[in-house]
């Protein structure tokens, strides 16, 4: 399967916890293009699961992000983005500057979420917090395609495992 993307681009993935977005953006994006609200709840208080620190963290999320598409630099966005109005609001940044957003999103069964979270290393997410992140994704599937991007990928069961590539073909200067 191969996902093209435009270069630069903003690039939102969307998914419950346990959709495996942080583990497709190590893979296909180099470090400092991956913008990830896990890891900077981490920087602000030692522990990536602490929701305390949420207001501070998509704070700073969205000043990389601004400071980044400034730059024309392609950034990815890690958080669950499962809310329409932090999507708009990073659209609205990304078309200030001039760049396309892409939708990555993951739609597995919800169970396969809560056996990727039961089996992670790092840290365990509630089961309820992951069902209710499951409910709000099947919204935001049926909400993406009206939202605006130059593209919206979807991924499935079938593809996780399966060979992707991300195709950095089109060139979105000017
Ligand atoms: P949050 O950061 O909590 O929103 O989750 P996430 O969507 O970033 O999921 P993450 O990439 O951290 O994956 C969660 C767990 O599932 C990790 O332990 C991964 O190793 C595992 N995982 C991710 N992708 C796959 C996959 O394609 N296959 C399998 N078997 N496990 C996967
Ligand atoms: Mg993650």
């Amino acid at each position: 399967m191969t996902l093209t993307i435009p270069d630069p681009a903003l690039v939102l993935l969307l998914g419950p916890s346990g959709a495996g977005k942080s583990t497709f953006a190590a893979a296909h994006f180099q470090p400092t293009e991956i913008v990830s609200s896990d890891a900077v709840r981490a920087m602000l208080t030692d522990d990536p699961g602490d929701q305390d620190a949420s207001v501070e963290a998509f704070h700073v999320l969205s000043i990389l992000v601004e400071g980044r598409l400034k730059r024309r630099l392609t950034t990815v966005v890690d958080a669950t983005n499962l809310r329409a109005i932090d999507r708009k609001r990073y659209r609205r940044v990304a078309v200030r500057n001039g760049i396309p957003t892409v939708a990555i999103a993951f739609d597995l069964p919800p169970g396969l979420y809560h056996a990727h979270n039961s089996r992670r290393p790092d840290r365990v997410v509630d089961d309820l917090v992951v069902e209710n992140q499951a409910g709000r994704m099947a919204q935001a599937l049926a909400d993406l395609p009206a939202e605006g991007y130059w593209a919206v990928h979807v991924l499935r069961e079938a593809d996780i495992g399966a060979a992707v590539d991300v195709v950095r073909g089109v060139s979105s200067a000017g």
